[in-house]
């Protein structure tokens, strides 16, 4: 289990006079009607079940997926069909500014901020110029979600880091900006002394813009008004705006901070508890080093994360925008669509066990015209929280101060009160219960969106919510992915329709589903987290988490989502020891497709390490790479 995976097993601390969410396991798996649990194939006898390749045998494709599907992979290298090559566009460590010779290992921070930084995430490619659709030279907009010090260092643990290695730390974390350019028919490269390239971290200076700006919940001993925050952390996936924006998520921001215990004012308690701010250490214990970490000397330091940053990859001058409007929480990505009359739907859901999925739809219509004027459009607007019904409806409940329990009885006097702690709005709202929601994406050609659960392993467990009579499904470790129909296609819409698409695992599992299509034919799949579309609308799905439970590793998976192959699902790529797959992201013309290779090596260490990816000693790097095939056609064919 990857040292990570481990802190989405928590119990969060919901209010006792608030806990009315409604689990969704319940709803979800009545939803799987007698036809389709047919259709999945109750009748397949239980067996040892060997993972094999989607198509092995001939089976039909998908348009555009017509790829010779790989064989579940343990091997030491990244894995691709026959006649795809890949290439590293950026390592951690790579410079991308002068003066970032950093080397793996060193604790030169100064070196580390110029430097590519740890960790690759989300990874959005922008055209240049802004506008074109461009395929061999863009902007590559990529987050450095989190550190794995016992890779990145020969020495050091929590509450022993030098200064040079916390400093190090801080500097590798937050996102990476470069320029690349296509060298050749195949491999792409970073432009040297590009003007764009640059690093934000944990130190870099952030406005505070929307409802909690100046509010007395962002007010520090360092900024007073409320209004400047230092950095970004645990940027884990994000989406481009229309505009040509990136809006990174923050994630898991409760490991940075330790010492909560200290906290004793009762709305800060209240937050501590349900957002898991730990009482003593934190995991990673910057606090030893760096007092803004210290929740008992800045106790509302930790409020100013857990937001959507706003990042113009475009203009380096421009400050990066926390957007509190979008809610306060563990944001996996940030994902926009604009409706028919152009109005601007963001959604994004709350990674952790039992949490919600939310949308925040905007006042002011999307300008096509003049990209700059839509600056500031994300800060007004409606906030929105995920219900699901038993019949496959569902609907988007308001989280707008004095609607429904969001009154001052209930603590909330302003909507500052209602974004900075979303997750108690939305419980008093009676919001459903989701596995760990990951990513959120609308699929360019049917209009649906697309929700990755990933999985949910305490589901059913101790006195938590459980499974349903009918659908049994408990320890969820595999997860689901979930196709939602805004009604009338209109994604502002406060009423929506929904249906499993996938509910994972090894296909010879009867409680999988794989949208209908012939089990015997699929491949197996567990832990989906990113979601991306190809310009066919046919979905690509990354994992995180099958070493664990299927002892193979991530992957990057492609199925078609309509047509007589709607859920015949391939398996197209595979990573290498202790790493998950972030990203997927491809060229305007599909040509290329760029993915993360996320903390490799993990649950090894520095001086022993399980692979040393993508070179052949020394640390393992987190990376980028790029994906062609061999003669220059679409990915997937
Ligand atoms: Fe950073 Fe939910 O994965
Ligand atoms: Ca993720
Ligand atoms: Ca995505």
């Amino acid at each position: 289990m990857s040292v990570r995976e481990a802190h989405y097993d928590e119990d969060p601390i919901i209010r006792s006079d608030s806990g009315i969410g409604e689990d969704f396991a319940s709803v979800a798996h009545r939803r799987l009607s007698r036809r389709d649990l047919m259709k999945a194939g109750l009748a397949l006898a239980l067996g040892a079940a060997t993972l094999k390749p989607a198509g092995a045998k001939g089976a039909a494709s998908a348009a555009g997926l017509s790829f010779v599907p790989i064989s579940p992979s343990t091997g030491p290298q990244i894995a691709t069909p026959p006649g795809y090559d890949w290439s590293t566009v950026a390592r951690w460590g790579d410079a991308i500014r002068p003066g970032g010779a950093f080397t793996p290992g060193s604790e030169d921070s100064k070196a580390q901020e110029n430097a590519f930084g740890y960790n690759a995430d989300y990874v959005g490619y922008l055209p240049m110029p802004y506008g074109s659709e461009e395929s061999r030279h863009g902007l590559l907009v990529v987050n450095n979600e989190y550190v794995n010090p016992e890779l990145m260092f020969p020495s050091g643990k929590p509450g022993e880091f030098t200064e040079g290695q916390v400093r190090t730390m801080i500097a590798a974390v937050g996102l990476s900006v470069i320029e690349i350019k296509q060298d050749s028919d195949r491999d792409w490269g970073i432009v040297e002394n590009s003007r764009y390239n640059r690093r934000l971290t944990a130190d870099t200076p952030m406005e505070i813009s929307g409802p909690a700006r100046g509010s007395s919940w962002m007010k520090t001993k360092a900024d007073p008004k409320g209004e400047i925050v230092l950095g970004t952390l645990g940027n884990c996936s994000a989406g481009k705006t229309p505009w040509g924006t990136v809006l990174s998520a923050e994630e898991n921001i409760q490991d940075l901070f330790g010492r909560g215990k200290a906290v004793t004012d009762p709305a800060l308690r209240a937050s501590y508890d349900r957002y898991g701010i730990p009482d003593e250490d934190s995991y990673y214990g910057w606090e030893h080093i760096d007092p803004r970490f210290r929740a008992d000397e800045n106790p509302n330091e930790p409020m100013r994360f857990g937001w959507v940053v706003e990042v113009d990859p475009y203009d380096p001058e421009w400050t990066p925008v926390k957007r509190t409007s979008l809610g306060r929480f563990r944001h996996e990505a940030a994902t926009t669509f604009v409706t028919r009359d152009q109005k601007v739907v963001m959604y994004s859901g709350d990674d952790a066990q039992f949490e919600y999925v939310y949308k925040f739809v905007c006042d002011t219509p999307y300008n096509a015209a003049d990209r700059k004027a839509n600056r500031g459009i994300l800060d007004e607007g409606t906030l929105f929280v995920g219900k699901f019904n038993e019949d496959g409806t569902g609907e988007w409940m308001p989280l707008v101060q004095g609607q429904g329990p969001l009154t001052p009885a209930n603590g909330f006097r302003t909507q500052a009160d209602v974004v900075v702690n979303v997750r108690i709005a939305a419980d008093l709202l009676g919001a459903t219960k989701m596995d760990r929601p990951e990513d959120m994406e609308v699929n360019p050609v049917n209009k649906k969106l697309y929700i990755a659960c990933t999985n949910n392993t305490r589901r059913g467990t101790g006195t938590r919510p459980g499974k349903d009579s009918m659908n049994p499904r408990n320890e969820n470790r595999h997860g689901h992915v979930i196709e939602v129909t805004e009604a009338f296609d209109d994604h502002a819409s406060h009423h929506f329709a929904w249906e499993h698409f996938l509910v994972c695992g090894d296909p010879e599992d009867p409680e999988t589903y794989f949208a209908g299509y012939p089990k015997d034919r699929v491949a197996a799949i567990s832990c989906p987290d990113n979601l991306a579309f190809d310009n066919l609308g046919n979905l690509w799905i990354a994992t995180d988490g099958m070493s664990s439970t299927m002892k193979v590793h991530d992957g990057l998976f492609a199925v078609a989502v309509s047509g007589p192959e709607r859920g015949l699902l391939k398996q197209f790529m595979a990573c290498v020891p202790g790493a998950e797959v972030c990203g997927p992201e491809m060229t305007p013309d599909n040509k290329t497709l760029f993915l993360a290779i996320q903390h490799p090596g993990e649950g090894s260490t520095f001086g022993a390490p399980s692979t040393s990816w993508p070179g052949e000693q020394g640390p393992p790097r987190p990376s980028v790479i790029a994906i062609r095939k061999r003669d220059g056609g679409i990915i997937g064919s």
